[in-house]
């Protein structure tokens, strides 16, 4: 994959293991293994069973572990990094030996952008490290994760969120890597590759098609062709699986077309394992298992529910195994076949031999602390934060002089603590007051107020922010979202700011005092109300324990943003669901409202404090034949006054083909770093295989003809030209 080239990556155990010694060794323990062991492989022990709030129960951990377990669900999360991993290590003095089957345990947390267990490095949101268009960056940011992670006892991670965010009422779009699957799947692989690299298990999640439901509700039903899938909602799993290797995967919620995914063969079975030869294990959704019985009602009982899932090819049920429990009994009834379990079990199995836990199950508490959110990963952290923020509006205010008199920053988001969904907790957080009070000089004035709450109707705070608004040089507005207003089963239905915040923007735009807004959110919002009215829009995201500083950093030109987006902006709600590639129509795409331009800004859009000139596309040659590759290029140059990064996209479109074909699609990207003046020349290689498409029985097909290619900075505006393929 592009940028990864350099990056070294550690599979040459999983090679060994695919072989001859794996196999013998899984055959040697799974024959030493009473039906009851086997099962209990496959089940989960909820962390409540085993800990009360902050205290771990012996006593508890060995009733539960008496047969071994398989699997703990995240039992060291509100543990310090060094009491954790003792605790971590006391389970699997257990399960190695006191339990019957002396096998270890794989215990998992969640790894969204950084491990949850308490005292680790939070990283900015997902779709905050998708808009870095950085491969390589997500890379150390995953080994970072994977090395804390690991450090302290903890060897699945139930991250990445992978699923294609294309409609931006959802609330957890702010999880995923955004709408494009190529972009996804770079992110994903990356991602994984870097988790993987320090023997932590990657589950890319929720398959498939999750966070599609009608109206971006969340794992809502979904009416998608076999197309629709492979096409858009497939292609990260598949690179997760085929070339990040990924050693989990996790079932969604939804279902398809009348099917629930956490039942479905076709996709647990024939494509996942029979296509893309997935040789990992596959994890249940929290309670997606009894869902088949509670919710999508296919099943008559919690344990028809576990042999439906089972057979379907779902591996292991968490975060507690109320279907999987009555596994042995259905065996011994003589309702489920018992090589249908030991293939489940051959898969933990195979996975626990990859960590290394019959070797060695233990981790060393010191090392944790001295590794889990340490000075060098929270550095990191920083600049990671810089590199994830995407400039949307500026019209020259920024950035701010250093020398500037006073500063009024405002708004229910500047002085909160704002992580996103899945973040972990007792890391110092600098929220972007914080960082602004960090970043001025001595001589500037600041002065500081709320005005409003996120979501709540109450304006009596508005005097006192239009009063320092109207004393300062700048007002910094600090909004967006919270906990409260997005995220997990908790979808919008109008993205405009919620609350009374635009009303905050728009009574301290209209003390004449220029107006900064940063926005602090996991997914689009509408602006048309308030655009108009101020001078700069920095989309901060959830930005990660050092976000404030890192806002600090752009505002005051430390550095130069280069962010871009990996969601369109729609002008107003009523436009979504809205994506960049999609298919053409005979019609106008637009509605009225928005008729010529729609998008409030497209996919891949971001500005810089410099302007980037893009000159000369050049395909070489201009025919290639199927065999051949083709050579796009491009001239860059920085023709502004600050250096930057500048991240060049190049998109596709086939145009003439036997089965309708969007109207363009990325294919490729890369970010470079231009000093004032200085220009560069990136040039793009295609295959063919980038220009294939399904045929009517998805069997991947190219076709002669003409292309349409268009480099440049995002979705909408680039140099376009053609090229032949014979
Ligand atoms: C989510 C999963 C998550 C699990 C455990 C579920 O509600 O859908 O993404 O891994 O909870 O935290």
């Amino acid at each position: 994959m592009l940028n990864l080239v350099r990056v070294k990556l550690n599979e040459k155990n999983r090679e060994i293991y695919r072989g001859g010694i794996m196999d013998e060794r899984i055959k040697e323990i799974l024959g030493k293994m009473s039906i009851e062991e086997k099962v209990a492989q496959l089940t989960c022990i909820e962390r409540n069973e085993i800990c009360e709030k902050e205290h771990f129960s012996q006593e508890k951990a060995e009733a539960h572990l008496k047969n071994g377990a398989g699997h703990i669900s995240p039992v060291l999360r509100p543990f310090d990094p060094e009491q954790g991993t003792k605790i971590s290590n006391e389970i699997q003095k257990i399960a190695v030996e006191k339990s019957s089957s002396k096998i270890p345990v794989i215990i998992h947390d969640e790894c969204l952008h950084g491990c949850m267990a308490k005292g680790s490095t939070s990283f900015p949101q997902s779709i905050a490290l998708a808009s870095s268009w950085d491969p390589e960056m997500m890379y150390r940011v995953a080994k970072i994760i994977g090395k804390e992670t690991r450090t302290r006892g903890i060897h699945q991670a139930l991250s990445p969120t992978i699923n294609i965010a294309r409609d931006v009422r959802h609330g957890r779009v702010e999880e995923t890597y955004g709408e494009d699957p190529y972009l996804t799947s770079q992110m994903a692989v990356a991602f994984i590759k870097g988790l993987q690299s320090e023997k932590v298990i990657a589950t890319p999640k929720h398959f498939a098609a999750d966070f599609a439901g009608d109206g971006g509700r969340d794992s809502g039903p979904t009416f998608f062709s076999e197309r629709i899938l492979r096409e858009v909602f497939f292609p990260a799993f598949k690179a997760s699986i085929m070339e990040a290797k990924a050693w989990s995967l996790m079932a969604a919620y939804n279902s398809i077309n009348g099917i629930p995914s956490s039942s479905n063969k076709w996709l647990l079975t024939d494509v996942l394992r029979n296509e893309w030869r997935f040789e990992g294990f596959v994890v249940s959704d929290y309670g997606s298992v009894g869902g088949l019985y509670r919710s999508h009602r296919v099943a008559n009982s919690l344990a028809e529910a576990g042999k439906l899932a089972l057979e379907a090819g779902l591996d292991i049920e968490i975060p507690a195994s109320f279907c999987f429990s009555h596994l042995a009994r259905l065996v011994k009834e003589g309702k489920i076949s018992e090589s249908i379990i030991d293939r489940a079990v051959e898969r933990v199995l195979r996975g626990k031999i990859w960590l290394g836990l019959f070797e060695n199950p233990y981790s060393d508490p010191e090392e944790a602390s001295l590794i889990c959110d340490c000075d060098k990963h929270r550095q990191f952290a920083l600049k990671v934060a810089e590199k994830c923020m995407v400039l949307l509006k500026n019209n020259g205010i920024l950035p701010l002089s250093k020398d500037i008199g006073s500063i009024a920053v405002i708004g229910p988001n500047a002085d909160a603590i704002r992580l996103g969904g899945y973040s972990g907790s007792g890391m110092k957080v600098v929220t972007v007051f914080e960082g602004i009070k960090n970043h001025i000089s001595k001589r500037t004035k600041l002065y500081f107020t709320e005005g409003c709450k996120v979501n709540d109707r109450d304006k009596s705070g508005f005097s006192k922010a239009v009063s320092i608004a109207a004393r300062a040089d700048v007002a910094i507005l600090v909004v967006g979202n919270s906990a409260e207003t997005e995220g997990e089963n908790r979808d919008r239905c109008n993205l405009n700011l919620p609350g009374v915040q635009e009303d905050l923007i728009k009574a301290v735009a209209d003390t004449g005092t220029p107006v900064v807004v940063v926005l602090i959110n996991g997914s689009a919002v509408t602006m048309a109300n308030w655009f108009d009215s101020v001078d700069a829009i920095l989309e901060a995201w959830y930005p990660g324990e050092e976000g404030g500083n890192a806002v600090a950093n752009i505002v005051f030109g430390n550095r130069n943003p280069a962010g871009k987006l990996p969601i369109t902006f729609p002008k107003y709600t009523g436009q979504l669901p809205l994506y960049y590639n999609h298919l053409p129509c005979l019609r106008t795409y637009d509605y009225v409202e928005v008729r010529g331009f729609q998008p409030m800004f497209p996919f891949g859009y971001g500005l810089s404090y410099t302007q980037f000139e893009y000159k000369n596309i050049k395909v070489s040659p201009e025919k290639f034949s199927k065999k051949g590759n083709i050579r796009v290029s491009v001239e860059v140059e920085n023709a502004g006054n600050y250096e930057g990064d500048e991240v060049v996209q190049l998109y596709v479109r086939d145009i003439v083909s036997s089965i309708i074909r969007p109207v363009k699609e990325l294919k490729r990207f890369s970010k470079i770093h231009l000093k004032p003046g200085e220009k560069t020349m990136v040039e793009f290689t295609l295959e063919e295989s980038d220009l294939s498409f399904f045929d009517e029985n998805f069997k991947p097909i190219t076709e002669p003809g003409l292309f349409e290619v268009m480099v440049g900075k995002n979705s909408t505006e680039g140099l376009k030209t053609t090229f032949e393929l014979k």
